[in-house]
């Protein structure tokens, strides 16, 4: 049995988060690699993709990465006010607000998907950021919903 074929929160020995983050090139992937150069510590659970701006991500990246095997998903881009395509990072806010919805209606947990803002000169409030959802994951546990959903699908369409 994997790890996947368990029920969410079943965690078996060992078990650490695998968190994707899709951040933006201009803020968040800096203050990232700000944190990186000034040695500030967080938790290894993160993976990130770069893209070029929050507005770009469609919300279907969260779903496929779900569906992929992470058990969380952080969307972080420039503050209000700073996106370099002036208003990405707002649409960003909207689509990511539906999609939450969404996800809850079809029974993922709210912690495990998370929208936020760091600059480029917030290291510190990056590596604080990725503490706190590593946290908040690994007390929910292994994500299965989705997974499972699929592999009924495709046993469904198999017959
Ligand atoms: Fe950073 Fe738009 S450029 S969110």
């Amino acid at each position: 049995m994997s790890q996947h074929d368990k029920p969410a929160g079943k965690k078996s020995e060992g078990w650490e988060p695998k968190i994707v983050a899709i951040v933006c090139n201009w803020c968040t992937y800096a203050g990232a690699d700000l944190a990186g150069i000034s040695r500030i510590q967080y938790p290894p659970n993160v993976r990130i993709i770069r893209v070029p701006c929050t507005g770009r991500i469609n919300p279907f990246y969260v779903v496929k990465a779900l569906q992929a095997g992470a058990d969380g998903v952080l969307v972080s881009g420039c503050h209000p006010g700073e996106c370099h395509y002036i208003s990405g990072n707002l649409s960003a806010r909207r689509k990511f607000a539906t999609l939450k919805s969404f996800l809850n209606y079809i029974g993922l947990e709210d912690g495990r998907t998370t929208f936020t803002w760091v600059s480029a000169s917030e290291g510190d409030r990056f590596a604080q950021i990725v503490k706190g959802v590593t946290e908040r994951v690994r007390a929910l546990g292994p994500a299965t919903k989705l997974v499972k959903k699929l592999r009924d699908a495709d046993v469904a369409v198999a017959k």
